[in-house]
């Protein structure tokens, strides 16, 4: 463990703690919440499974010229690497709107994508899975392409455009994030939404499932939860094939 402390010593100095989870990546803890930010079950196999597989095939159908990645909580950055990754692999180009509440983890964010080689065990799974070039392409790519936002609510929802979007909704639980999840909001964000858009979550709560709808979104019934959960969410606005 000895390298892995040495690694993210910044994380852990600035209050966070490591969780190493079953496909031997990492997620964190908030010091002072008891919620941790993946599913012990594997943070890279479950962002892969939640946000890069619907991104990756959503990318092959035709994409808007003003189609935007939206990330719900940088946290570690799994879903804005993933997505550079898309990006890179389709050679398509697109926008990523990066939301994170805590300042120092878009800080350490941007020093982990402008020298990755500085940080061999983050990004060990990424290259055994993409290959060396694919990863260092997707660190350029975020650099210019990322944009990192504050928190995301009612106030800086009012600044998000209307267009097709991908939204990858990583929030903690309404127990911890709760205006994230409550119902108006959700609306109004949906409503950001044109045609040929999507929306996925590791969760399947009923606020979201009707908030969705309401806003001509359709779910995917058949999206199995990652792991040991029944049910994740993945829906679609003006798309007829889902994935
Ligand atoms: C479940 S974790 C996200 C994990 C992340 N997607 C990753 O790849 O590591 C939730 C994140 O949301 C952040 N957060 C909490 N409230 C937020 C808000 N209102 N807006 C944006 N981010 C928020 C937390 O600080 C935390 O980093």
């Amino acid at each position: 463990m000895d390298n892995i402390q040495e690694e993210f010593r910044d994380y852990i100095e600035s209050g966070f703690s490591l969780v190493k989870t079953a496909d031997e990546s990492l997620s964190l803890m908030q010091e002072g919440l008891d919620e941790e930010m993946h599913s012990r079950s594997g943070a890279f196999s479950e962002s892969v499974y939640i946000y890069y597989e619907p991104l990756r095939e959503f990318i092959k159908g035709e994409v808007d010229d003003g189609f935007e990645v939206i990330s719900v909580g940088l946290g570690l950055g799994y879903n804005e690497i993933l997505s550079a990754i898309v990006a890179v692999k389709s050679n398509k180009n697109f926008e990523i709107l990066s939301f994170e509440k805590e300042e120092v983890l878009s800080h350490l964010f941007k020093k982990r994508i402008n020298a990755p080689s500085d940080y061999p065990i983050f990004y060990d799974l990424f290259i055994k899975k993409f290959g060396i070039d694919v990863v260092i392409k997707a660190c350029n790519y975020l650099t210019r392409k990322c944009i990192f936002k504050k928190a995301l609510n009612k106030a800086s929802l009012k600044n998000i455009r209307v267009s097709s979007k991908a939204i990858l909704f990583d929030a903690y639980s309404n127990k911890t994030s709760q205006p994230l999840w409550q119902p108006d909001f959700l609306e109004e964000f949906f409503l950001k939404c044109e045609n040929k858009s999507f929306v996925t979550t590791y969760a399947s709560t009923g606020n979201f499932n009707r908030a969705l709808r309401k806003t001509g979104f359709i779910r995917d019934k058949k999206r199995l939860g990652f792991a040991k959960k029944r049910e994740s969410t993945l829906a679609f606005k003006g798309v007829v094939k889902g994935v």
